[in-house]
């Protein structure tokens, strides 16, 4: 303290108690730490339950083959119908193991990333469902898309998952019109040059209040009767997106198509 005159008067000494804020700083670590432990432990779930229980499923199948084949005669017509349903239903099991393994994958099985032409991906993805293309007689208008540093293989399963639903939920006997565009995003200060990638269809859309449960593995909103599916594809795209630093969100209206929008990074940061 100074008087008037500028004589120290004396000292004031101000205690700031920080044990609160450093108990805050504590339990936040360890909430931290906890999550990144849970986390690991349902990635190494994901990955043991979709591994080790292909292994006792291929028997059931196996077995249920051989019944059919070597006991036919001795089943009734009832016992063949609960065996073919038996055998149905582990073959969707099969599926699902497939797909939840493919997922588990995004994060266990990578490669470096490298530049990656996002044309030739689409090109290569679009020949892959020719067959799907041709039978729906849908169209698919491709514009000029970026080259980026990324996971080829991860891109491709993510244009594959995309183009896939935008051919998949139709109207039966509706021909799709699919739209894939690029733009590169304003470039802000201390912002990476990114791009956006659309993937616009005139399907059947869906309601966007359940926009985030189609993102979530094995969730989907449409029947499985109408429209095959695990409801793992947007669970793989969104990981993928994570792994690139980018997002995957989408706009639609029941009966007003959708429009997927990725946005990725054109660089990578080295890690
Ligand atoms: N282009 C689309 N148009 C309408 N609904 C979609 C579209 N893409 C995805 N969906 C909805 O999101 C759900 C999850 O998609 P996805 O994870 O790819 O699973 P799947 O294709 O196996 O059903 C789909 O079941 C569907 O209900
Ligand atoms: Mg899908």
């Amino acid at each position: 303290m100074i008087s008037e005159n500028n004589r120290t008067l004396g000292h004031v000494v101000l205690f700031k108690d920080i044990t609160q804020r450093r108990q805050s700083e504590l339990a936040l670590a360890h909430k931290a730490a906890e999550l990144a432990r849970s986390n690991a432990e349902l990635e190494q779930f994901a990955f043991v339950a979709s591994h080790d229980l292909q292994e006792p499923l291929r028997k059931i199948r196996a077995f249920g083959d051989r019944l059919k084949m070597k006991c036919e005669t001795a089943l009734s017509g009832d016992g063949t119908d609960y065996l073919d349903r038996m055998q149905n239903a582990a073959a969707r099991m099969q599926t699902l193991i497939n797909d939840l393994l493919t997922f588990s994958r995004v994060i266990s099985r990578t490669e470096a990333f490298a530049p990656v032409d996002l044309n030739t991906v689409t090109r290569e993805v679009l020949s892959d469902l020719e067959v799907r293309v041709e039978k729906s007689e849908a169209k698919v208008e491709v514009g000029e898309l970026p080259v980026i540093q990324g996971d080829a293989m991860q891109m491709r399963q993510l244009m594959q998952n995309l183009i896939g639903n935008a051919l998949k939920f139709h109207p039966p006997g509706a021909k799709p019109v699919v739209q894939i565009r690029s733009r590169t995003l304003d470039a802000s200060p201390g912002v990476e040059p990114t791009c956006e990638i659309t993937i616009q269809d005139n399907g059947i859309g869906f309601d966007e209040q359940y926009l985030e449960k189609i993102f979530a593995v094995f969730q989907r909103l449409h029947g499985r009767q109408e429209y095959e599916g695990t409801g793992v594809g947007l669970a793989v795209c969104r990981r993928i997106t994570d792994r690139h630093k980018g997002s995957i969100t989408a706009q639609s209206k029941p009966g007003a198509g959708a429009t997927f929008v990725v946005t990725l990074p054109l660089a990578q940061k080295l890690t």
